[in-house]
């Protein structure tokens, strides 16, 4: 594993099963890594432990533009990692604990939270890249399909932001290190995995490339690389450049 002691970068969604691999590989590398867990997360204690445990700083600004640029301003980051996203399940749990499904919902976290984000990488100055990780299957055009159509949203104004920035597009993220049960996910990317490999026999290696679900450990081997890689700055990254070795 190369080592990039002289990188210090900053990891909002470090607490979700990419985020956590990624803070690893980063602190693995000898990075300054800054993992950002908010201050009112049920796991805030558990994760600061671990966290601290592998040599990661922890960082609890809360979503705050005005705070999260000061923070950024302070840190001064060469990457910014955006991992952030909710899930309908997660909207419907809210829902009957009595909250505000709203708050849960892909508006207000997966493209609201990330472009706070954004604008405060703007705003503070930071000399940094920002590596949002988006998906495959970004449409070109406004979609009917919410999850997608904020990527789509969030990727143009991360273009448009004047940051430097790589835009990953991976698969299905799943594997059998995933804490939360994501039955639909894992049957969808099982089905799609299975035919890949039929397909792959046949010859459509690139096919399954593109295709094939990834765990998070491999994931974020390969967000890392393309994160420091100059050859993906201003880039989409997805495939087999996701998948590569830390
Ligand atoms: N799963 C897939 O197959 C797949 C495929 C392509 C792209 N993606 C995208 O990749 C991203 C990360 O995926 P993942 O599977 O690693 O996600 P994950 O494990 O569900 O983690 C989600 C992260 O977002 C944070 N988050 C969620 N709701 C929040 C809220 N209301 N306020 C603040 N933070 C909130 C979580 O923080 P807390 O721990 O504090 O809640 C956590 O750090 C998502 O945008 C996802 O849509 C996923």
């Amino acid at each position: 594993m190369q080592s990039t002691p002289s990188l210090t970068a900053f990891v909002a969604g470090a607490t979700g099963y990419t985020g956590r691999e990624v803070v690893r590989v980063l602190a693995d590398r000898g990075a300054r890594v800054v993992a950002h867990v908010r201050p009112d997360s049920t796991s805030l204690e558990s994760r600061r432990r671990r966290f601290t445990e592998i040599g990661a700083e922890v960082d609890e600004t809360p979503w705050d533009e005005a705070a999260m640029t000061a923070t950024l301003e302070r840190l001064a980051p060469g990457v910014i990692f955006g991992l952030l996203g909710t899930t309908r399940a997660r909207a419907a749990r809210a829902a009957r604990a009595g909250g505000d499904p709203a708050a849960e919902s892909y508006e207000r976290v997966d493209y609201g939270l990330t472009m706070q984000l954004v604008r405060s990488a703007v705003a503070a100055r930071a000399p940094a890249r920002f590596v949002y990780l988006s998906s495959l299957g970004v449409p070109d055009r406004p979609s009917g399909n919410a999850y997608l159509d904020v990527r789509r949203r969030v990727e143009a104004a991360i273009r448009a932001s004047g940051l430097r920035f790589t835009l990953a597009r991976p698969s299905f993220i799943t594997g059998e290190d995933r804490d939360e049960a994501r039955t639909a996910e894992r049957v969808a990317s099982v089905v799609t995995d299975a035919a890949l490999s039929i397909a792959s026999l046949l010859g459509g290696r690139a096919l399954r490339d593109r295709y094939a679900s990834t765990d998070a450990r491999t994931l974020a081997a390969g967000l890392v690389r393309v994160a420091i890689d100059p050859a993906f700055e201003d880039r989409v990254a997805e495939g087999a450049a996701l998948r590569g070795a830390p």
